[in-house]
């Protein structure tokens, strides 16, 4: 059947005002399998693999005060092949979810209520809210691992069928944090946790073959709230930022963020299988950094690009959607640590304001040329539209996804035989609210400025999202052939 409704999950949702329940954000409860879909253009022959992307899209009445980051995870994949396409999506099946299935009603609060609202006890860093999976998304030894933010069990599901293979069995106690960082070269994963216990934030590593190989301890000064990392091809970069809960108010369990302009920033460089007492700490301008985008060697030095905050104080309710006031004015920045001198340097590559950029991922923690940053609509968690970099010559290009057209973060396909960097395709997920449809909308990286090579229409209006992959075919095949 070209298009199939596999499962409606049973939602308590009622019509609300909420603005991140509503409009693009509107949730979905359906589940499809599509094939066959109407294609406007043509999907080239020559891009194979899954782009996968998660969302949290709430599924019951929130107890109290709804934050945007609290929804289910719901992940949706458009798999490439041969000039074809295919559509899926499911609900991460995670206790919480299936708790509240059962219960066919909400049982824990949010991220912006009182955790004591929660009617049974939560998961990870905060531990009074739950671990919806619904955060970020890597494809890792051949099967899709889906992460929450505030570090919870990560969850397996299968990058073609979305079979689920429920938590990663060597997640350790802590938990893992949102944004797992795959190097597509060893085929290994490397991870953090943090927490409101001492030594408050771990580092690990997981081979290709989904066995963990190292694990250790990265003491910090108190509880922090970390939410990226990145990697070279020999060292890990942890971050500790002068943003977190309030450490007198945490001893009462109230969860209230604070900004400490007297503080600097920190980044851990440590091996990537080295020992705590290898951590080499360099301190920066005072930020907070909600994602990088890549890091690698460059003589002595480590050169890490990402998003630098230029004002990391939350804001009033008013000034901003709850969930973006710390992401106001995000800008494209390179931090230099130097191994020998063990200086910082720090240099702005654009003063407009990005966020959520990709690269091709075959050249992780490797260095590289071209970045693909999400343009976001003003005021709103809501993506307009892509910039691509090329950080040699410093040249950008704009693209627009159009108008009240709202995107996600994309992800790179590299072209199959391509070999240049950016020879390849960008796929993202469009939804369209005047047409009222989402699509799945395909670039080619080397011209944005022509317009879409195709657009998949999806059998469902889907609500924006977060975080998004590209994984190759190839890789994937491989990865589940040596299981
Ligand atoms: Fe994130």
């Amino acid at each position: 059947m070209p298009i199939e409704l596999i499962n409606r999950v049973s939602a308590s949702l009622r019509p609300n005002d909420h603005p991140y329940m509503n409009g693009a954000w509107t949730p979905t409860h359906e589940e499809f399998n599509a094939t066959d879909l109407e294609v406007i253009g043509e999907i080239p022959r020559d891009i194979d693999g899954v782009y996968v992307r998660n969302t949290e899209n709430p599924v019951h009445d929130p107890i109290g005060r709804y934050h945007p980051f609290d929804g289910d995870g719901l992940i949706h994949v458009m798999s490439f092949r041969d000039g074809k396409a295919e559509y899926r999506n499911r609900f991460v099946r995670t206790k919480g979810f299936q708790a509240e299935q059962e219960a066919g009603r909400a049982l824990w609060a949010g991220l912006a209520e009182n955790p004591a609202k929660s009617e049974r006890p939560g998961w990870g860093a905060h531990g009074g809210i739950k671990d919806s999976s619904s955060t970020d998304v890597v494809v890792h030894a051949g099967q899709i691992l889906s992460t929450f933010y505030q570090c919870g069990e990560g969850y397996r599901l299968d990058p073609y069928t979305l079979e689920q293979h429920g938590t990663e069995s060597w997640t350790p106690i802590d938990g893992v944090s949102a944004h797992t960082k795959v190097d597509e070269a060893t085929g290994e994963l490397l991870f953090f946790n943090y927490s409101t216990h001492a030594p408050y934030m771990h580092y690990g590593v997981v081979g290709a073959d989904n066995r963990l190989k190292h694990y250790i301890p990265v003491p910090l000064p108190g509880p922090r709230l970390p939410h990226d990392m990145a990697f070279t091809e020999n060292f890990a970069i942890l971050c500790d930022f002068p943003l977190f809960w309030d450490p007198e108010l945490l001893e009462k369990n109230m969860h209230v963020v604070r900004y400490r302009r007297d503080l600097r920033s920190r980044f851990a460089i440590v091996p990537r299988y080295g020992q705590p007492e290898e951590i080499r700490w360099f301190e920066a301008d005072p930020t907070f950094v909600l994602h990088f985008l890549n890091a690698y060697e460059e003589g002595d030095e480590v050169v890490l690009d990402g998003y630098f905050e230029e004002d990391p104080e939350p804001k009033s309710s008013n000034s901003a959607p709850p969930g973006y006031e710390r992401m106001i004015r995000p800008k494209l920045h390179r931090w230099r640590f130097n191994l020998t001198t063990g200086q910082t340097r720090e240099e702005r590559l654009d003063d407009r304001i990005l966020e959520f950029g990709i690269i091709n991922n075959q050249f992780g923690g490797r260095k590289y040329r071209y970045a693909y940053s999400a343009i976001n609509e003003p005021g709103w968690f809501l993506f307009n539209g892509m910039m691509k970099h090329d950080l040699e010559t410093r040249e950008s290009w704009a693209v627009s996804f159009g108008d009240e057209r709202f995107g996600s973060e994309a992800g790179f396909a590299p072209r199959v035989g391509g070999v240049d960097e950016d020879d390849g395709y960008l796929v993202t997920f469009v939804t369209d609210m005047k047409a009222d449809r989402s699509e799945c909308v395909v670039y080619d990286a080397r011209d944005l400025a022509v317009g879409p090579v195709c657009r998949i229409i999806l059998p469902h209006r889907i609500s924006s999202g977060t975080h998004a992959t590209w994984a190759q075919g190839e890789a994937i095949r491989a990865a589940q052939a040596s299981r």
